[in-house]
């Protein structure tokens, strides 16, 4: 397992729907287990293959949180196939836009259908943050960051701040 480095917004490839994983295969899963790694190292909750370069269908979360016993998931090709009419806000933050959080509202609980990394066909339904993260990392597959539910003005703000955190990241690198 490697750890990949993790795209900063505003990045193209953040903004593009993935297509869908042929096969599960050594490449695909070597990418899930890398995304686990680089996810648990970063910390974060859940990250999705584009966040990294790859813009293929799969995420991966552990939701548990320090006190239980880690549960990393790997989902490839996921839908929703059920959302709850009760919703929940929450304080999201994404591992592509560092330091910047908001509250943003989804449905609190949700079915998701999808392949798991044995290729075998699971519908799992979730709850708070499990549902949370499901649903944020679900949307960055189809090019949707949080962001994109808050204000124009708002999001123009959090984009100007990682614009100039690139640059002055690339001048320490460089
Ligand atoms: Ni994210």
């Amino acid at each position: 397992m490697s750890l990949r480095p993790i795209l900063i917004h505003p990045d193209p490839r953040l903004k593009k729907v993935c297509a869908p994983a042929p096969a599960i295969d050594a490449d695909l899963l070597r990418l899930a287990d890398d995304m686990l790694a680089t996810m648990y190292d970063a910390p974060g909750v859940g990250l999705a293959a584009p966040q990294v370069g790859a813009l293929t269908r799969v995420f991966v979360m552990d939701c548990g949180g320090k006190e239980a016993p880690p549960d990393p998931m790997v989902l490839i090709n996921p839908e929703i196939t059920w959302v709850s009419e009760e919703m929940r806000s929450h304080e999201e933050g994404c591992l592509s836009i560092p330091e910047q959080f908001a509250e943003v509202t989804r449905p609190k609980e949700v079915r998701v259908r999808f392949l798991d990394r044995e290729g075998r066909a699971r519908e799992e339904q979730f709850d708070g943050l499990w549902a949370t993260c499901a649903q944020h990392e679900i949307d960055h597959l189809n090019g949707r960051l949080f962001i994109d539910y808050l204000s124009p003005l708002r999001r123009q703000l959090i984009t100007r701040k990682m614009t100039k955190l690139k640059r002055e990241r690339a001048q320490e690198a460089g």
